[in-house]
């Protein structure tokens, strides 16, 4: 899923490409008003604002072992299972339920006492 046209677009032509696009399926969508219940593994590339902004959607309507793959940016609060570095890229796995803290990676607290996205 992806709102931006342009880059839905980019992917159905990299799939093609690849010779893969009657195995994968690219929406121009907001994710927020998709439901995610059926999915058995979620994996998203998105900044830590619009992380933070899925992960009720994910707490609500996820499957228990459900996995969530976040690339660079951490669901704030969720402690990974597991975390791998891929070329300059790091990559983040939780498993519904995810374990929670709260000083997990994502939020840092600035001097004023609010939180700032990293
Ligand atoms: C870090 S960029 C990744 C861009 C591209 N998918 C890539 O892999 O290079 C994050 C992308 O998430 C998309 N995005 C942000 N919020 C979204 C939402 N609610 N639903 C779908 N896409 C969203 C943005 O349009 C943006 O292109």
């Amino acid at each position: 899923m992806e709102l931006n046209p342009d880059l839905a677009k980019t992917a159905w032509e990299k799939a093609k490409e690849k010779g893969l696009h009657d195995r994968v399926t690219f929406l121009e969508a907001d994710v927020m008003g998709v439901n995610l219940s059926e999915a058995t593994v979620v994996v998203c590339y998105l900044i830590t604002a619009a992380s933070a902004a899925l992960k009720p959607k994910f707490e609500a309507e996820l499957k228990p072992g459900t996995r969530v793959v976040m690339e660079s940016f951490p669901v704030p609060g969720w402690k990974p299972a597991e975390t791998m570095s891929y070329e300059y890229k790091n990559f983040y796995l939780y498993r519904i339920p995810p374990e929670i803290d709260e000083k997990a990676p994502g939020i840092e607290y600035s001097d004023s006492g609010y939180f700032e996205y990293l």
